[in-house]
Order: C-alpha cells, then structure tokens, then sequence
C-alpha cells in the first residue's frame, strides 16, 4: 500500500467565531476540532502528520506538540491562503515517498471511512483526488468545474465567480490527495493573482491540468466535511455528532427512552443491557457497564459506573468518582475521586470527595465529606458495612471503621474504630410540658394586646 501522510491546515485565525479561543480549539462531543481531525487523519493510516499553526496561538502550538511531537507543528506567518500553508510543510515531508493528504483543520465530523475514496481515486490513477459536495448554502465555497469526462478542471472560488459559475452545486470540501513530489511541485507554482492576494491551494487543479495530470473527484455528504466557522456552524457540527452517537448506542442494546435529550461526549463507553434515562449529561471520561441505570438529570464526567449500580436522579459523579456494582448514589449526591464498593449506597444530598466507602456502606442523609482545608486535599476512608448517620460532617483526614456507626448530626474529627458507635453532640435536654405552657403564655400576650 502506498505510505500515506497529511497536512492539516490550522494557521487562520477563524475570526468568524468571535471567540478569543482559535477556532481548532473550539469542542465537538467535548474534544477540540483539532484533535479530531489529528485522529481522523491516524486512523486513515497516515504515518506523518504536519499540523500548518499560525504564530497567534500557542495553545493550539502545544497541542500539536504534546500529540505528535514539536517537528509535527510547522508555523505560517505570515498566513498567505491555503496554497502558501500547505507549502509551508514542503522541506518537512522532503523525504516523505507517498500520498499527502491536505485537509482543513476544522472539520469535526469527518470520520477515516470518507477520506477513503480519494486515496481509492488515487490508486485508480487520478494524480489528484478531490472531495466534493453539495452544501445546502454554496455561497462560501469553491466550485467545482468538471470537463465532459467527469474529471476536474478548475476550482472557481466564490470571490472570482461568474453567475454560471455560481449556478454550479458541486462545491470543494478542502480535502486533497496526490502523490508528495506532484503536490509540492504543483504548489510552487501558483500566484496570489485574485481579490484577496492570496496563494489558494485550489490552484493545483489547473496545475494538474496543464500537465494533462488527471484530476477527480468524490462526493461527500455535507454532515461529513461541513467546517465549523461560526458559532452556528458549530452548534450544527454538535447537533450531527450527538444524532450519530445516540443511533450508535441505540443499536448497540442501550436502553433510551428520550435519546434527543441525552448528551454525550466523543469518548463516553456504555455497556448493551444499560439504561440512561431523560437528560443526562456526559462529560469525557465516562464509562457505564451493563445493568446501570442513569437516571433522569444526571451529570457524569471522569466517572466510572459498575454493573447494576442505579445513579440519579439529579446525581454528579465527577473526575474520579469509581462507582461499584449494585451501589447507589441518589439525588442531588456529588461524588469526585471516592471509590464506592460494592452495593454501598449515598441516597440523599451529599458531598463525597476524595476517598474510599467500603462495599455495603450506607451514607446518610446530608453527609459531607470534609475534604479541604483550603490548602490540601485530605481522605476520608469509610468501612465495609459502616454506617453515616445523617448530616455527619466527616472531617478529613479520617476513616471510620468496618461496620462502625456515627450518629446523626456529629461532626468527626478523630478515627472511628470498628463496630464502635460515635456520637459528637450535646445530651439532648427534655422540659416535660415546656411546649404546652409557652403557648399558652403566647396567646395570653396575643388576647392582652387585642383588648388595648
Ligand atoms: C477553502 C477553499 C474552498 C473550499 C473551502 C471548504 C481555498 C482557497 N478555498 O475556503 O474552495 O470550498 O475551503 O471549506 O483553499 N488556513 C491556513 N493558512 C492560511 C489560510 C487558511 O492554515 O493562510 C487554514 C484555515 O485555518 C482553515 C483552512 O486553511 O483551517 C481553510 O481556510 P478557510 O479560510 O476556512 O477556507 P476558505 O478559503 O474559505
């Protein structure tokens, strides 16, 4: 097979997003645009990965780093269109004897199994293969001109167009493939000859063609190459890429009554045999095994639900919260970083953060884990079959032990042994008939006033 590589383009500045973030780092299902597309181009197989970067963002400089290394990100400045970003990448991929793929930057649903038909067209001897399609609203894009014969002979862009350009459907997705040599040789010589005096990649059409190369395109569908310019846009790339996830898990044997209103992210796992009822929210990170049932209005991130264990509804499980089997963690309950064992149960209204609830253990109403003291983080450890009384503030570091009771309303702050009971609270003190004579007083007060 021939060696593949890709040039993702990310240098413009994407002001159409009016966001002081760069548009590549703008999110789908909760991971930037940029990352998506880097694993898109992974997964169709190319072994070299340039990513063109602008010098307006480190941010987006560090991404590229942190994922394929500091040769992967090759900076453009000035930016001078998309034909001068994609030679900007020439001396990196000197040595390079393959496919290069070009593709922008910000196309957050494009999946591997749509970039395939070009190196198909490729391999079928098209020296360069184009993806097309047919956008509801043309106006923003290049037009694709063919001959008789299907191949292509020009891309028009919008600014340069004739009326009976502009009648024209077929439009440029930004993606491309040819072989290094004829890519970077057909580049060098483009000019900056139109209104916005830029070197547009789209010039290598004409290129190809006076070399009588043979240039082709395939069609795609608009939910698989749109672009994410706008704010719009994006919400729209959101919107297809939640529809996508929701079909997927439906017919993976997830149980979902409202599938319109569950969330999910690019990474969410969920088990067949699972359930996730209206209105739940996944963050990344989540990982929900067979038998689980989310319930309504529940928000999960970082979080990892064993089999059986019923959560919600209104739950947040957050970064680190390890959910055993059979266990349950009720409404407006937080878990982050605790481990709870195996059917131990938080029904109601508290906040477990940073530690370790035994396998059985019951959580009371109200329970609060004191985890920081404005300085560090502590642990509180409770054991196997312990038992919380309600609104027990449990100050950390502490551990309460293996079957252990607290009662209602303490607040601990020294260890608990096992099977021991631990109160902190006054000795309740009882006036026997107190109740009765306040009242009466009151309404004598009351009878006095009414007469003056
Ligand atoms: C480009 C195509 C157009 C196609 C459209 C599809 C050109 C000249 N036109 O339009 O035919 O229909 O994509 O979306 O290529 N970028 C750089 N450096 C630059 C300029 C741009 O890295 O100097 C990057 C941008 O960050 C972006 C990508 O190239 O990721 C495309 O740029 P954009 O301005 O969105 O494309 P258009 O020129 O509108």
């Amino acid at each position: 097979m021939t060696a593949r590589a890709a040039v993702i383009l990310a240098a413009g500045q994407g002001t159409r997003m009016k966001s002081p973030i760069p548009k590549v780092l703008h999110k789908v299902g909760g991971r930037s645009l940029l990352d998506r597309v880097i694993d898109t181009v992974q997964q169709a197989g190319c072994e070299r990965i340039l990513v063109i970067v602008g010098d307006h963002s480190q941010a987006v400089r560090d991404l590229v780093t942190a994922r394929l290394g500091e040769a992967a990100a090759v900076l453009q400045a000035p930016q001078l269109g998309t034909g001068h970003a994609v030679l900007c990448g020439a001396d990196a991929l000197a040595d390079f004897d393959g496919d290069v793929l070009v593709v922008n930057g910000d196309c957050p649903l494009l999946q591997p199994h749509d970039l395939e038909p070009l190196f198909k067209l490729r391999a079928e001897g098209a020296a360069l293969a184009i993806l097309g399609f047919e956008p509801v609203d043309t106006l923003l894009y290049g037009r694709l001109i063919r001959g008789g014969d299907g191949h292509v002979i020009r891309i028009v862009e919008p600014s340069q167009a004739s009326e009976e350009v502009k009648a024209v459907r077929a439009c440029n997705a930004g993606m491309y493939v040819a072989a290094r040599a004829d890519l970077f040789r057909w580049l060098s010589r483009i000019d900056n000859d139109n209104p916005k005096g830029e070197y547009f990649i789209t010039g290598i059409v004409a290129q190809a063609n006076f070399e009588d190369a043979l240039v082709r395109a395939d069609v795609a569908p608009e939910s698989a190459v749109m672009g994410a310019d706008t704010q719009a846009q994006l919400s729209a790339a959101e919107a297809i890429f939640q529809q996508r996830r929701r079909a997927w898990f439906l017919t993976e044997g997830v149980a979902m009554p409202a599938p319109e209103t569950v969330h999910f992210s690019w990474d969410t796992q969920i088990a067949p045999g699972a359930t996730i009822e209206p209105y739940v929210v996944f963050g990344p990170g989540v990982t929900v095994e067979t038998g689980a049932v989310i319930r309504a209005f529940s928000h999960l991130e970082g979080a990892r639900v064993g089999e059986g264990a019923l959560i919600g509804p209104y739950a947040r499980l957050r970064l680190g919260a390890d959910i055993g089997e059979q266990a349950h963690i009720g409404n407006f309950v937080e878990v982050k970083k605790v481990t709870v064992g195996k059917g131990a149960k938080a029904n109601h209204l508290s906040y477990l953060g940073d530690g370790v609830v035994g396998p059985g253990a019951n959580i009371g109403a109200g329970v609060i884990f004191c985890n920081y003291d404005g300085f560090d983080k502590w642990e509180t450890h409770v054991g196997e079959g312990a038992f919380i009384g309600s609104n027990t503030a449990l100050v950390a570091p502490v551990t309460v032990g293996a079957g252990a009771y607290t009662g209602s309303g303490s607040v601990i702050t020294k260890d608990v042994e096992a099977d021991a009971l631990a109160i902190e609270r006054c000795t309740q003190l009882a006036k026997p008939g107190w109740a009765a004579r306040f009242r009466e007083m009151k309404r004598a007060q009351k009878a006095k006033k009414a007469k003056a």
